[in-house]
């Protein structure tokens, strides 16, 4: 394992948990002979530390969702977000895009996904780049809508507003999970509620929110249009 970093550190021993023989995570310059070298560095550093690490490696792979396969023999992207104090079970049920120059480099992909638990499922590297931004939207981006909610919480007086809006979230993540986004928006925007809406926009302006709620409120628009063609049957709107 080359990279010592957020993914480096947790990956190495979920593979020693699963059977495997590690060395590392290795840092800059470090070497050892083994089967096969594991590239957790940053996305710019994949094309150096591949041509380094085919020296000593049988086998040379990346974990790395937005890069080519060009350096490469395998690709290896965990999807699921990494910080560095995940314990070696992180693995368990999440999926992992795997490819591969030849299809044994893919089977060894798929091998390493599935012996942590994962479930590998194949990734085109024509497609990596919607791909990657999915993975971007699902989850760097919430984060700055989430931070956008903790902020303007905070200026309402509410303390504690984590704990207080993570219901609120991880219901309406379920929902979206079970149905998709058409069935579960709910709201002001969904309902046509439009003085609200405006009340929030000015909040959100006081805050310095203006730009991202606009942006947001025009993506929600949409959602909302799509639900008007394909009402809920099942589901009402609580919120
Ligand atoms: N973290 C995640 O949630 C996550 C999820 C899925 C996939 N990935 C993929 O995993 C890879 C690593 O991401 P990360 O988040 O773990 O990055 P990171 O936290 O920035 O860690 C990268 C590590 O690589 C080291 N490094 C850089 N160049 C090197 C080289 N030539 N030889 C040896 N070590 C080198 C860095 O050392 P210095 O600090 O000295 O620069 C750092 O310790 C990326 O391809 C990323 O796309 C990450």
């Amino acid at each position: 394992m080359i990279g010592a970093g957020r993914l480096g550190t947790v990956l190495a021993p979920a593979l020693r948990a699963a059977g495997f023989t590690v060395h590392g995570p290795l840092g800059r310059g470090e070497t050892v002979r083994a089967d096969i070298a594991l590239l957790a560095v940053p996305d710019a550093a994949i094309a150096d530390a591949a041509a380094a690490a085919h020296g000593f490696a049988r086998r040379v792979g990346h974990l790395s969702g937005a890069t080519s396969l060009d350096a490469v023999d395998f690709r290896l992207h965990p999807l699921q977000t990494f910080t560095g104090v995940e314990g070696p079970d992180a693995f368990r049920g999440i999926g992992a895009a795997v490819a591969g120059r030849t299809s044994a480099d893919e089977h060894l992909a798929a091998d390493i996904a599935t012996a942590l638990g994962a479930r590998a499922f194949p990734l085109d590297d024509a497609r990596r780049g919607e791909y990657h931004a999915a993975a971007s939207f699902a989850s760097n981006f919430v984060l700055t809508v989430l931070d956008a909610a903790e902020q303007l919480a905070g200026a309402s007086g509410v303390r504690g507003s984590r704990e207080l809006l993570a219901p609120l979230i991880l219901q309406t993540v379920e929902n979206w999970r079970s149905a998709g986004a058409t069935q579960a928006l709910t709201g002001p925007i969904a309902r046509g509620d439009e003085e609200t809406v405006a009340r929030q926009r000015a909040a959100s302006a006081s805050a310095d929110l203006g730009d991202l709620f606009d942006a947001l409120a025009a993506a929600t628009r949409t959602i909302a249009a799509r639900s008007a063609q394909h009402p809920p049957t099942d589901r009402e709107t609580a919120a």
